[in-house]
């Protein structure tokens, strides 16, 4: 299982150093969380803030864009230094040829289901992504708590990625701690999404190191 911290819980005083002691700790990946506002009911950071910290790291940056229109603004984030670029299938842009966009850029592209959303939802895009991000909780805050009912619908996802011969990998995010990875990782999924579990730790080496070991 790999980890992707949440920014969206850490010192915004210390963007470029937070990503570098998440680093230290063990992330796999820097989960980036981006926020518009009206998509979503909170407003975070755009594509000129990643650009700054990403010299900070060379983990990868996954960028979960909580926006709407996010066709219009690929370009800015894979400038930016983006590696992998995660949409809502909610949102209002086409999936095709957002897909398309990302992957001209040399970028990983992913689709996002709401909790609301029904796994098949991306079924018919699943040959052109790299990942799929199942929320366990309604996107726009961190903190919140894990929704298990969102297991059968990874498992769901996971069976027909199999099923397919597919090599795309499943991202979880919202609530995901010590006491629910090992759910997240008998349903399926690849990569887990921490905040909270990781910022708030007295030691988020040690929180990463347990999270990976859970499972
Ligand atoms: C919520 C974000 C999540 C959130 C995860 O809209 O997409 O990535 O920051 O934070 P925790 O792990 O605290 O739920
Ligand atoms: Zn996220």
């Amino acid at each position: 299982m790999l980890i992707a911290p949440s920014l969206l819980s850490c010192d915004f005083s210390k963007f470029g150093s937070e990503i570098q002691r998440m680093d230290l700790a063990g992330a796999d990946y820097m989960h980036l969380d981006v926020m518009d506002g009206h998509f979503v009911p909170n407003i975070t950071f755009g594509a000129p803030v990643i650009k700054y910290v990403r010299p900070f790291t060379d983990k990868v940056f996954d960028v979960h864009l909580m926006i709407s229109d996010p066709l219009r603004y690929i370009d800015d984030f894979c400038d930016a230094g983006a590696d992998i670029i995660t949409f809502h299938i909610e949102s209002d842009s086409d999936p095709v040829s957002t897909i398309e966009k990302i992957k001209s850029r040399g970028v990983k592209a992913g689709l996002v289901l709401k909790p609301n959303t029904p796994a098949h939802a991306v079924y018919e895009y699943l040959e052109m992504l790299d990942m799929v991000l199942v929320m366990t909780v309604e996107p726009g805050f961190g903190g919140q708590s894990f929704m298990a009912d969102m297991l059968p619908k990874i498992r769901e996802l996971k069976n027909e990625i199999t099923a397919r011969g597919l090599d795309v990998l499943i991202e979880a995010d919202g609530g995901i701690g010590e006491n629910n990875i090992s759910l997240c990782a008998e349903a399926g999924v690849d990569v887990a999404v921490a905040g909270t579990a990781v910022f708030k730790a007295d030691d988020p080496a040690v929180a990463i190191a347990k999270l990976k070991n859970e499972n």
